[in-house]
This record gives C-alpha cells, sequence and structure tokens, in this order.
C-alpha cells in the first residue's frame, strides 16, 4: 500500500542517474535557460547546428517579421529521414531500431540497416508506381505495426506530407481528414489484432472513399490476412509490390521550412484542425527533447506506449527516438492483455530502461493489479514518463513506489500535438520532482503563466498556460486556414501588449515556481488522454433525428481523467418511450460520426438546456451540474431558472 504524501513532497533526483545524465543539475539547467534568454537565437542556431546534419547550412535562425507565421533556419536544407537513419548506418546499422511486440506476443527486431532498406523501397514504391511528389499528401491510417514507421518516413524521405489518422476512428472522420488535406493515396492495413482477436482498418477505408474524393491508389499491408475487398486498379498489395522496388532512394533535399507532416486535432469549435509541422525545427527539437528528457544511452531501450495515430507516437516513438539512434519499442496490444502482467512482463523482457506513458493507463494498471509489478524483474528502469493529462498525485505515487522501486525518475511531460515535443517536463538527472507537477519549461522554451492582463500570475492563483516566444517545433499553421490559426492560438493572451501563444490549459505556480497543468480552459475536453472537442460531440449527436438541442460537457473519472457527459432535449414530438434504447442510438451515431473514443458514459434527457436571455448556453453551470457540485452561480438570469433544478434532480436519479 502506498503511504499518504502530500503534493509538496520533493523527490531528488537518483545519484546514479545525476551522474551521467544529458542535464546532470539544476546549474545545468539554468545556465542553458539564461544562454536561451539572453542569446535566443545563438542557442537554437548552436543547437541546430550542433545537432542536426545539413545538407546545406542555414543562413538565419528566427524569422518573426510576419508573426505569428515564423520561419526558422532559413536557408537551410535537409532530409528528415536522413537523421532518423542514414546518418546511423556507420556506426549502429546493426543496432535494433524498432523491436515490435504484436498483440499475441509475436516479435520482429529491424536494425537500422533493415530499416534503411525497408523505408527506401516503400520512398520508392510511393514515388514510382503511385507517382507521389514533394508536397503531395498521403493518409495514413494504420495499426501499430513497423510498417507505420516505415510509411512515415518513406513520407518524409521523398518530401511527401503525411497526414495520420489514429485506426480507431470512424468511416466519417477518416473521410473528414483525408478531403480537407486533399491527399493523394491512403495507406493502410488489412487490419491488425486487439485483445487476441482480429480487427479491420480497410472496410473502414472503402466506407470513407465512397463517393467522390482526391484518392487514387490505396496501399493495403496484410497484417491478419482476414478477407477484405478490393477495388480493381485503385488498391494494391504492398507484400505483393514490395519487393520489386529497390533498396536505394536518394532522399529529397527539403528546406527546412517545408511541411513534414498534418496530424488533425481537436479544438474548442468547428471541424478538427490540421496541425502543420515542418522538417528542421521539428526534428531538432524531436531529438533535443528525447535526450533531455528521456535521457537515452547507446545501449538503452526505450518504450512508448501511445499510438502513432496521435503526436506522442509521431514525435515519441518514431521521429524522436530514431533521430538520436535509440532503440524504440513498438506494441500492437494493450497492456492489460492477456492480462495485467503484460506491460511488466515486456519490462522485464527486454530490459527497458525508459517506460513512457499516459495516466489512464497508470490508473488502470494500478486498477487491475497494484502489486502486479512486484512480480516482475522491473530494475532495468531508470526513468517513468507521463503525458496527456494532469496526473494525479495517488497515481504518481504508485508509479513512482511501486513500478520504479523509489528509484526511477519520473518525467511528467506536459506538450500538446501544437508544440511538436515537450515544453514543460522535469529533467531526470536534474530536478528534484514533486507528485503531479510538470516542474518547468525546458532550456529554451519561454513559458509563463498569465493572467488576463498578460502579467504573471502569483503563485497558487490559476492562470493561461503560454509560450511567450516561438520556439522550432512550434505548430507553423492549421492546413490551408490561416485566420483559424491566429485566432485558436494568437488571439486570447496579450503579454506587454503583443499576442503570445495560449495553449488552452489552465495551469498555476506554487511557492517554488513549479508549475501544475489543471487542464483545458476552453470546450476540449481529455478522455484518457485523447483530445475531443465538446463542438465535435455535439455535431455528432446533431444528427440524429430526434435531438432538438445538445450540451456535452467533461466529467471527472477516477480513471479516464473525463468522461462525455450529454444533456439532451428531444424534440417534443418524438415520441420517445425507451431511454435506453434513445441512448443506443446516440452512441452509435457518435462512432460513426467519430469513433469509439468518443462515446457518452453519461446522457441526461432535460427538458431545456439553462440559458442566458441571450440564448447562450451556460456550460459552467452543466458542468457543475455534471460533477455533483451546488450551483454558486447566479441564476436568476437565466431565461428559465426552474431547468437548474429539474436537470440536478434529473441527474440525482
Ligand atoms: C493535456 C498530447 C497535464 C493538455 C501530447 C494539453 C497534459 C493536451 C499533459 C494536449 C500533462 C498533455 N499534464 N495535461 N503532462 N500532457 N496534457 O494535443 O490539456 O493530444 O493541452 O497532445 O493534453 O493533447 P494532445
Amino acid at each position: 500500500m502506498s503511504t499518504q504524501h502530500t503534493a509538496k513532497q520533493i523527490f531528488r533526483p537518483n545519484k546514479d542517474l545525476s551522474r551521467n545524465a544529458a542535464i546532470k543539475n539544476m546549474c545545468e539547467y539554468h545556465d542553458l535557460q539564461e544562454w536561451a534568454e539572453e542569446d535566443y537565437e545563438g542557442f537554437w542556431g548552436t543547437h541546430a547546428k550542433e545537432k542536426l546534419n545539413w545538407n546545406q547550412p542555414f543562413t538565419k535562425v528566427l524569422d518573426e517579421s510576419k508573426f505569428p507565421f515564423v520561419r526558422w533556419f532559413e536557408g537551410g536544407k535537409l532530409n528528415v529521414s536522413t537523421q532518423c537513419i542514414d546518418r546511423h548506418l556507420i556506426i549502429r546499422k546493426n543496432k535494433a531500431a524498432i523491436i515490435f511486440e504484436g498483440d499475441r506476443g509475436d516479435q520482429q527486431i529491424i536494425t537500422y540497416l533493415q530499416l534503411s532498406y525497408n523505408v527506401n523501397k516503400f520512398a520508392n514504391l510511393l514515388k514510382n508506381r503511385f507517382n507521389v511528389k514533394k508536397g503531395d499528401r498521403v493518409v495514413i491510417y494504420m495499426p501499430m505495426i513497423p510498417e507505420s514507421a516505415y510509411a512515415m518516413l518513406a513520407c518524409a524521405r521523398i518530401g511527401a506530407i503525411h497526414s495520420v489518422v489514429f485506426g480507431g476512428f470512424s468511416s466519417k472522420a477518416l473521410r473528414e481528414r483525408i478531403m480537407d488535406a486533399d491527399a493523394k493515396i491512403v495507406i493502410t492495413a488489412d487490419g491488425a489484432f486487439r485483445k487476441g482477436k482480429p480487427y479491420m482498418l480497410k472496410p473502414v477505408v472503402d466506407e470513407a472513399l465512397a463517393g467522390t474524393t482526391p484518392v487514387d491508389k490505396v496501399l493495403v499491408i496484410q497484417r491478419n490476412n482476414e478477407d477484405i475487398e478490393w477495388v480493381e486498379g485503385r488498391d494494391y498489395s504492398y507484400n505483393e509490390v514490395i519487393e520489386q522496388e529497390s533498396s536505394i532512394c536518394e532522399p529529397e533535399i527539403m528546406d527546412a521550412e517545408d511541411p513534414l507532416f498534418l496530424l488533425y486535432t481537436s479544438g474548442s469549435t468547428g471541424k478538427p484542425k490540421g496541425v502543420q509541422h515542418n522538417q528542421a525545427g521539428y526534428i531538432l527539437w524531436a531529438q533535443m527533447t528525447m535526450e533531455w528528457v528521456f535521457d537515452v544511452k547507446e545501449n538503452d531501450t526505450y518504450w512508448c506506449t501511445a499510438d502513432i495515430g496521435w503526436i506522442t507516437g509521431h514525435t515519441y516513438i518514431v521521429y524522436g527516438p530514431l533521430a538520436i539512434g535509440a532503440t524504440t519499442v513498438m506494441f500492437e496490444g494493450v497492456p492489460t492483455y492477456p492480462d495485467a502482467g503484460r506491460a511488466w512482463k515486456m519490462i522485464e523482457e527486454y530490459k527497458i530502461n525508459q517506460f513512457y506513458t499516459a495516466p489512464t493507463a497508470i490508473r488502470v494498471l494500478h486498477k487491475v493489479g497494484e502489486d502486479e509489478p512486484k512480480k516482475y524483474d522491473l530494475s532495468s528502469l531508470k526513468i517513468l514518463g507521463t503525458v496527456g493529462e494532469p496526473i494525479d498525485p495517488s497515481a504518481w505515487m504508485w508509479y513512482y513506489e511501486t513500478v520504479g522501486n523509489s528509484k526511477c525518475s519520473i518525467v511528467d511531460t506536459y506538450w500538446q500535438t501544437e508544440t511538436g515535443g515537450h515544453i514543460i517536463s522535469p529533467l531526470p538527472g536534474a530536478t528534484p520532482i514533486k507528485p503531479g507537477c510538470a516542474t518547468f519549461a525546458l532550456p529554451g522554451i519561454m513559458a509563463e503563466i498569465l493572467d488576463d492582463a498578460g502579467e504573471r500570475v502569483p503563485a497558487e492563483e490559476k492562470g493561461f498556460m503560454c509560450v511567450t516566444r516561438p520556439w522550432p517545433a512550434m505548430v507553423r499553421g492549421i492546413w490551408r486556414d490561416e485566420e483559424r490559426f491566429i485566432k485558436a492560438y494568437f488571439s486570447d493572451v496579450k503579454k506587454d501588449g503583443k499576442p503570445v501563444y495560449f495553449t488552452g490549459d489552465g495551469a498555476m505556480y506554487d511557492d517554488d515556481g513549479y508549475i501544475t497543468i489543471t487542464g483545458r480552459t476552453d470546450d476540449v475536453i481529455n478522455v484518457s488522454g485523447h483530445r475531443l472537442g465538446t463542438a465535435e460531440i455535439e455535431a455528432a449527436i446533431q444528427k440524429y433525428d430526434n435531438v432538438a438541442e445538445v450540451a456535452v460537457v467533461g466529467k471527472p473519472d477516477k480513471i479516464k481523467g473525463e468522461g462525455v457527459f450529454a444533456y439532451i432535449v428531444l424534440k417534443s414530438d418524438s415520441g420517445v418511450a425507451d431511454e435506453l434504447e434513445e441512448f443506443k442510438t446516440i452512441n452509435d451515431i457518435i462512432k460513426q460520426e467519430i469513433g469509439n473514443i468518443a462515446i457518452c458514459e453519461n446522457i441526461v434527457f432535460v427538458p431545456g438546456l439553462p440559458k442566458t436571455r441571450s440564448g447562450k448556453i451556460m456550460r459552467r453551470i452543466l458542468r457543475s451540474l455534471a460533477k455533483g457540485e451546488a450551483i454558486v452561480q447566479d441564476i436568476s438570469t437565466l431565461e428559465d431558472p426552474s431547468v437548474v433544478a429539474t436537470i440536478s434532480e434529473l441527474i440525482g436519479q
């Protein structure tokens, strides 16, 4: 059993870890941060020169003249796939680049040399057979198998822009992303395995492509070998055509600011946004944060449990680990199948040194097997990472004490799709850590918690988590929507009269200046570390004829962080008799429109929503009601104050 701790408790880094760490103590950290503050361009320019292999050196470090449309490392040319592969072939060609473990325990070890062959062949296939050119968009709708990484790196090699869509998204969500990105081809698999059983992806692609689309080719990787339908002339079997390609593909030499990928993510309003990351700045920061935050040594084995459909999979399964020549573990399954010990068994077997997962996974693993980690030899572990949502001090303590045996550093990494890589995180050999605290901004990141007036907030007061200067891996735009880019990130908070990047999260300093992230301040909710826009879920529910009005909020959940809670006003003439049936229908619609990740655990059918006289839905009240909190706001100005009591009663039932 874990002892009771307060959030103020401090744990100092393990001395063995500090001795050899990339950043060894807080003095080194402050020196780096001071360097960045005093000479921002010198700091970044030096790192960019040292860390990346340039085909042509850059002539200007940062151009902010068109802020927030900034340009880093102007004049520089490079190829991201060569950073991740070719430059390692001299000294580590036979080192494992990817260790793959399938859901059913099948294994593959892919060395850097094999990775090179596979990616080059894949790149040639895209270029020669499918005529994919620099700047074309390629949608990747794949399970967690090594071919997903080959596909991403193959795009990078030929200068195509990939847009990975999480395999849990529905055909409609997939179609929406294909259309917005104006993609030329889709790379998918027949399906894969989950909890010992096959599941399918190709039929979802077929559905997404019904009707007119810009896609003319679909490349299908065989994974589960289930029967699938083929569209003659459109669909190609990877396994049949790949061997015909050469394993040498000259990399396309890219400008530092050419786009590398798009990744769609939810915002507080409207459709998902195509977050755009560019070449040099992104790969530089992926590499630097890998070195600083995970402190991966040459012989280490690193495992991040994310899915490549999310930014964590992009930066910390594929690009970051490969950029530093590390061994990255890729896992198809779930950490609790076939039993509660799966993750711990993998750590023991592969002698994992850095383990990186989400608070939801930690809470699930805790729940299903509190003492399970003790049955395995986890002594190889040095660093335990967490990402995606705030981690509660009790989950943190279990991770620290039971999984890490009180000797590992916990890195609570705060970042977002838009930041490209970590921005606030402990440094494992340097930062004294506190449960539930993301601690401090990484060197080079000018993060500050500001209030409405753009002033730094005092300790223990909530404010807006902002970054006051552009950094190399900052989102470069929302695909083909400049206005939305400015509105989404640079219109809420100003410092000294100038707009700054606002993350959408609230945060707080403690008396020692440690940062705790308190969660989103907008209409984005975070379910098991998955970012969902309430507006998107509402739009899906609205598709149901019987629905007159709907409002969706997040409800705190012990395991998932938040759950989806919907208030629905049915049409008066809908003649609904069975609420359970309606519940099922509504969730089926959500599954079709978005996917399983967005289904509602709670739906209350209400006679009306609390609105102001001007018709604005009072979401704050709905959030409080969902939490079961007493309503302290003044409700007398509502159009119909009585709905609050009615809703409260209905929830109570
Ligand atoms: C949340 C995932 C608290 C936050 C990398 C952010 C966190 C959103 C943390 C981004 C953390 C991520 N502590 N909250 N360590 N990490 N978040 O774009 O609300 O999928 O804005 O990127 O997750 O989610 P996204």
